[in-house]
């Protein structure tokens, strides 16, 4: 269909479909399940005006999980007026060890920094790659073209690279719900496990978080686990470019806000009043889950209790635990340990007339939440760790007659948006009962401010604005893909490179060492070049129609200690030094050595601050290499290193600082690889020209060869050379290709 629209359709694939379903006379009944997931994405459902995005008519389909789903239950009698569903079926066998042991019996604890609940198990992670699996293939059975497929949460990590593999052209984006953990925590997975994540992941074209630091928490960890180069929040992978960002959900302000004077909550606020009218009212609601604190939460309320016996019978905490996982046995001993405790401050406290907290274990109806957000004085909102925590939200909003307060713990996604609310830290009891005392007594004016602030941020970047801007994201990261696609060299652009070169009689090749006929290695001289590779370059070296010449970084011993045998021009040290074939080097440039003195003892300063840096010493320049230290200690410090040298620098005009993979090199004398180039161009007329190279040294090369030179940039980084390639076996089949 043509159209303006960026998506055709909206594709969600989530563990749970949003409903639990039960068998009536006329069909079904669909009831919707918990958690902060399952709201956000009904209420797009709910009020979605699709907007630029996505086609006005088309439904939203949904893949995933049903607890209870009856027999006999067909998906085309299933009506709903804003989704499809697409039931994907998992064994009860498969299914406690994919979603009770590898989801959250691994994946949950770690990713929520309780690493000693983790249970490791090579069955678990069998069942998550067998279940991932039958994600991915209900999804292939569904999807069309123009389809947004939107993949949700830590049980589906592995969906999006499995789909990438069989439908490539798919327009993909995942959205993690909990947060991404640092390094750190990231690294107690083993290396397999961890590895199949961070490439699952990145079968996306875009991952997003609720924040920034799980951004780059998530960042630092595909440094880590693969190397990929990632400027700012791009990630270059060998076959296209992946965007992670931070995009924190949202809620339907508007409905939350509005609900507060409609009839039904009204009546549900009057039976709360009936009994309640005379005390100051706190409230929280949390699934039950040991991310949530709820122990914690109850020994601050009991420490306020003690502290301040001044608000006994004044005060009553209304605490809502939403059934959650409960066959999974810590939660079950969480539930029994949260329900003595509430019981013991109870009987320790109550009165008669006063029982200071009101416990339910159970859903609430929409209403029934309203009411209680809408009447309650404070929200003790207090999460060990929380992905986002829409509750925290959902309160803010409902403040319309009665003007609350919010405690917010700081380990919540929210805190970072909600920073008026009074922040705390959950596992602080005194700082807890102090914050209530605080919430209590709070003036009308101060918590006007407090809220207003607050409120008008969840109503501006709501559920919606949340949604848009992941799918207007995913659109531009699409035309960057598609942009760097064009550069790419794909059939047609290597056969019309190789018609030239047929038709061409003279022709000069300029190749560039490291990262371009050979990887890297963890210490250059490991870096040889093999038979295979050599016998390529001979093969092009020995067409007496062609000139290759090898121009590299590297020292000159190292370079004709490789090339020995071949027929090929050498220019080592960037242009320094230059060898004929069957002639001696020469070098190119004047310059006093000296200078190095100046410089190493700088370097090697760095060496001992930065563990697994080394200094290779040149006879033209000295280069600093951190490809085998941590990455991001290094950036931090490679920014030192080049405050420091550009002091030395700023006295020697002639001193260059050249920066290529994961080494930063100093020299004297104005030359280059662009100037070598030229030079040895002068005074002859090629009609086929080609320079490849992989880093910042050889932009140098590009930007000098002539308009008609085909330039090639080895991997995705952005060029000025003509095109990218992805990798070097790429590379080497078209030269290969020449005859
Ligand atoms: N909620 C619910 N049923 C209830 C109580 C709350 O569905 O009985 C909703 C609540 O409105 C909120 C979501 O569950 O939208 C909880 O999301 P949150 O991000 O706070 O926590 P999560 O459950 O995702 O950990
Ligand atoms: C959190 C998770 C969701 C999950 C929900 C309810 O919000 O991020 O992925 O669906 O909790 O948990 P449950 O295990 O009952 O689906």
């Amino acid at each position: 269909m043509a159209s303006k629209k960026q998506f055709e359709r909206l594709v969600i694939a989530a563990y749970r479909l949003p409903f639990k379903f039960t068998k009536t006379k006329k069909g079904y009944k669909a009831i919707q399940n918990s958690g902060g997931l399952v709201s956000a994405i009904l209420a797009l459902s709910e009020n979605f005006k699709k907007g630029e995005s996505l086609e006005d008519d088309n439904k939203i389909v949904w893949a995933g999980t049903a607890d209870d789903m009856p027999q006999d239950f067909n998906v085309e009698k299933f009506e709903n007026e804003n989704f499809e569903i697409a039931p994907v079926v998992i064994s009860p066998e498969l299914n406690e060890l994919f979603y009770g042991g590898f989801s959250n019996d691994l994946i949950w604890p770690l990713f929520h920094y309780f690493p000693s609940y983790c249970v490791y198990n090579e069955e678990y992670y069998k069942a998550f790659i067998e279940a991932n699996e039958l994600f991915c293939d209900e999804l292939v059975k569904i999807i069309k073209p123009g389809d947004f497929i939107w993949i949700h949460d830590y049980q589906l990590m592995l969906v999006p690279e499995m789909l990438r593999k069989r439908v490539p052209d798919a327009t993909i984006g995942f959205f993690l719900h909990i947060p991404f953990p640092s390094f750190e925590i990231f690294r107690l997975l083993p290396r397999k496990w961890r590895e199949s994540i961070i490439h699952g992941l990145l079968g996306a074209d875009i991952v997003g978080f609720h924040t920034h630091d799980y951004t780059q928490n998530f960042i630092k960890s595909v440094k880590r686990t693969t190397g990929f180069e990632c400027h700012q929040n791009i990630i270059y992978t060998p076959n296209k470019l992946v965007k992670a960002d931070a995009f924190p959900i949202g809620i339907d302000y508007q409905k939350f806000h509005d609900a507060c004077t409609n009839k039904l909550v009204k009546s549900e606020k009057q039976k709360i009043k009936k009994n309640l009218a005379h005390f100051k009212l706190i409230f929280s609601v949390d699934r039950l889950d040991y991310s949530k604190g709820l122990l914690l939460k109850l020994q601050g309320f009991e420490n306020f209790l003690e502290k301040y016996p001044e608000w006994h019978s004044k005060v009553v905490f209304n605490m809502v635990i939403v059934p959650s996982r409960d066959n999974i046995e810590k939660y079950k001993s969480m539930k029994n340990e949260i329900e003595s405790t509430v019981g013991r401050i109870n009987g320790k406290y109550s009165t008669f007339a006063w029982q200071p907290i009101i416990y339910q274990y159970k859903s609430l109806s929409f209403n029934a939440l309203i009411a209680l957000y809408d009447i309650s004085d404070v929200g003790l909102i207090t999460p060990l760790r929380d992905g986002m925590n829409l509750v925290a939200k959902e309160y803010v909003a409902c403040q319309v007659v009665n003007k609350g307060v919010l405690i917010l713990s700081e380990m919540a996604g929210a805190a970072t948006e909600l920073n008026e609310a009074i922040i705390i830290n959950p596992v602080d009891k005194s700082e807890m009962s102090d914050a209530i005392k605080m919430a209590l007594e709070m003036g009308d004016e101060e918590k006007q401010i407090r809220l207003k602030r607050m409120q008008k941020r969840v109503a501006t970047y709501n559920v919606f604005t949340w949604a848009f801007d992941f799918f207007n994201q995913t659109y531009e990261t699409k035309i960057q893909q598609n942009l760097m696609r064009v550069k790419f060299i794909n059939k047609t652009i290597s056969e019309e490179i190789k018609t030239k070169y047929d038709q061409s009689s003279h022709r000069i090749f300029f190749i560039d060492y490291d990262g371009t006929l050979v990887g890297f290695q963890k210490y250059p001289e490991l870096a040889t070049i093999d038979k295979n590779t050599l016998q390529i370059i001979t093969q092009l070296a020995d067409n007496p129609k062609n000139r290759v010449v090898i121009i590299s970084g590297r020292d000159k011993n190292f370079l004709e200690k490789q090339f020995r045998h071949a027929d090929v021009t050498l220019v080592a040290e960037h242009g320094y030094f230059l060898k004929l074939p069957n002639e001696d080097w020469i070098s190119t440039v004047i310059t006093d050595e000296n200078w190095k003195e100046s410089v190493l003892p700088i370097l090697e300063e760095y060496v001992n601050r930065c563990n697994g840096t080394f200094i290779e010493e040149k006879t033209g320049s000295v280069a600093w290499h951190y490809r085998n230290a941590d990455s991001d200690f290094a950036q931090l410090r490679l920014h030192e290193l080049r405050d420091d040298l550009s002091e030395i620098i700023r006295h020697k005009t002639d001193f260059e600082i050249l920066e290529g993979h994961k080494v930063l090199e100093i020299k004297s004398g104005k030359y280059d690889k662009g100037q070598a180039a030229l030079s040895l161009m002068e005074n002859e007329t090629y009609d086929f020209v080609l320079g490849a190279g992989d880093d910042k040294t050889d932009e140098f090369l590009f930007k000098a060869l002539p308009e008609t030179a085909f330039t090639i940039r080895i991997g995705l980084s952005p060029t000025m050379a003509k095109y990218n390639i992805s990798d070097i076996p790429l590379f080497l089949n078209l030269i290969d290709s020449f005859e």
